[in-house]
């Protein structure tokens, strides 16, 4: 059934504005459907959600719905609290804190809002209830919607259908979150979904950028060979006239500075958060996103996106690296870059594992970093790092492991080939020719 199109002939039935308890998780759901529904309801956006089991989390997405409904200044919509006591999530989900997100608790998790919602609607004699969560492409609207149906023979007000992620809802709702400024939380809400989160973070960034973000620049960035970086890079910006970019695994944004600087506009998006606050503190006329590129397609579109830095090596498997160059593509204007370089493995094997020591110095600031690899069955390299980092007065030991794919290049070749990019250059990085043995490969293709 397209609750879309059932939604539209509720709409044409009303003879007249109808009241609408509007049940909502966060900002950024209501922004587009207050959109699409405001010149039909009085609306009365109700925040019940005691499945944000943290309360600071509940109270942040709160009171950005508050600003943002303040913003709108638009009289005929309000907010109401409801009731927040996070044991009813807890007793509801008994034995079903092992499901999958959109599994069996996510049922009964829609199922107590929107019972709530139904319930408070009808106490304060509202003609209408629904939810916004149809919006997200993570939720079930075919669940939301039998749910509210069934509501619908319980309590005197009226079900108002909806699948808002049509019509390009998602995407609206992205649209006006950057446009207002909205906090876009990247998970759902409960303890299991947040743990979830964590637990895909850690993987995918292992926690290397959390714990170094403070030294990245200096002990990886600030050298000759960042600057030879970035003018073979402005110099391929250039003669391509590239306009707009993104910066995919952004990091801590150095590249993004000089990119602005040169007039380019530049976005970046990174997987850890640690990293986008701390790309989000340096250049703050930058557009920055927490997200992950194998599961989230940006919304806006690029002449460029370039990954620096090995950024697919960090996908420790083949389906990964398929996602992020399928969502990359997607993210390219006509005729789009992709720039990026990765771990050869060829290269690795060719130059062999072995132990390392490297010391920088910036300042008041020494970093000296001993280093161990193995390469695993899998191509995967198994990294140990111990940092000791003598920060003026303070003496601060990290000690971190990290996994890294190695490709091999025909591979790397034809999955860009697969996803119908065609290949510009391959060569050693910041160098001018290519050594098939190097370990540092470079690779500029364009979209088909
Ligand atoms: C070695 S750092 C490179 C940072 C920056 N590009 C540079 O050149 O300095 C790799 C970055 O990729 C990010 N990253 C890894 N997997 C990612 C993913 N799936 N989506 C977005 N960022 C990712 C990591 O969090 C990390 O900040
Ligand atoms: S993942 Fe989301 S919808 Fe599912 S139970 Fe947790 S908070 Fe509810």
């Amino acid at each position: 059934m397209n609750y879309d199109l059932e939604m539209e002939r509720q709409i044409q039935n009303l003879s007249e504005k109808k009241s609408l308890l509007l049940h909502a998780c966060c900002a950024p759901c209501s922004s587009a459907v207050l959109e699409r529904l405001t010149d039909y309801f009085d609306i009365t956006i109700f925040y019940y959600n005691p499945n944000i089991t943290d309360k600071k989390e509940y109270q942040k997405r709160l009171s950005e719905i508050k600003t943002f409904v303040q913003k709108l200044q638009k009289n005929n919509i309000k907010v109401l609290d409801g009731r927040y006591n996070p044991q009813e999530f807890f007793d509801m989900s008994k034995g079903l804190e092992e499901e999958k997100e959109r599994g069996k608790r996510c049922y009964k998790c829609y199922e107590l809002r929107l019972r709530e919602t139904a319930q408070v609607a009808q106490k304060l004699n509202f003609d209408y209830f629904t939810t916004t969560l149809s919006i997200s492409p993570y939720k079930n609207s075919n669940w939301l919607n039998e749910i509210g149906e069934n509501l619908n023979f319980e309590y005197k007000p009226t079900y108002l259908y909806a699948d808002f992620k049509k019509k390009n809802g998602y995407k609206r709702s992205i649209e006006l979150s950057k446009e207002f400024g909205l906090y876009r939380q990247d998970y759902c809400g409960c303890i299991y979904s947040k743990l979830k989160r964590d637990k895909e973070n850690n993987i995918q960034t292992s926690s290397f950028q959390g714990k170094l973000v403070n030294y990245y620049d200096i002990f990886f960035l600030k050298n000759s060979n960042f600057k030879k970086e970035i003018n073979i890079l402005l110099k391929f910006l250039e003669e391509n006239n590239i306009k707009t970019i993104l910066d995919v695994g952004c990091g801590t944004g150095e590249h993004d500075k000089y990119l602005k600087e040169n007039n380019l506009k530049t976005e970046g998006i990174d997987i850890s958060p640690d990293m986008i606050e701390y790309a989000k503190r340096k250049n703050k006329d930058i557009f920055y996103e927490c997200l992950d590129i194998t599961k989230n397609i940006p919304q806006n579109n690029y002449d460029c996106v370039i990954a620096l830095s090995h950024v697919i090596d960090y996908q420790l498997t083949e389906e990964k690296a398929k996602a992020m160059i399928k969502n990359i593509y997607q993210v390219l204007n006509k005729d789009g870059f992709f720039y990026f370089n990765f771990y050869n493995l060829k290269g690795i094997i060719h130059h062999g594992l072995s132990y390392q020591e490297k010391t920088i110095t910036d300042k008041e600031i020494t970093i000296k970093r001993k280093s161990n690899a193995t390469l695993n069955s899998k191509n995967i390299l198994d990294l140990e790092y111990f940092y000791y980092i003598q920060d003026k007065n303070k003496n601060i030991n990290i000690n971190i492991k990290e996994q890294i794919s190695c490709f091999k290049m025909e591979n790397i070749i034809e999955l860009l080939e697969k996803h119908n990019f065609k290949i510009i250059n391959i060569f050693s990085y910041l160098k001018d020719n290519l050594d098939e043995n190097d370990w540092n490969i470079g690779i500029i293709c364009q979209k088909k």
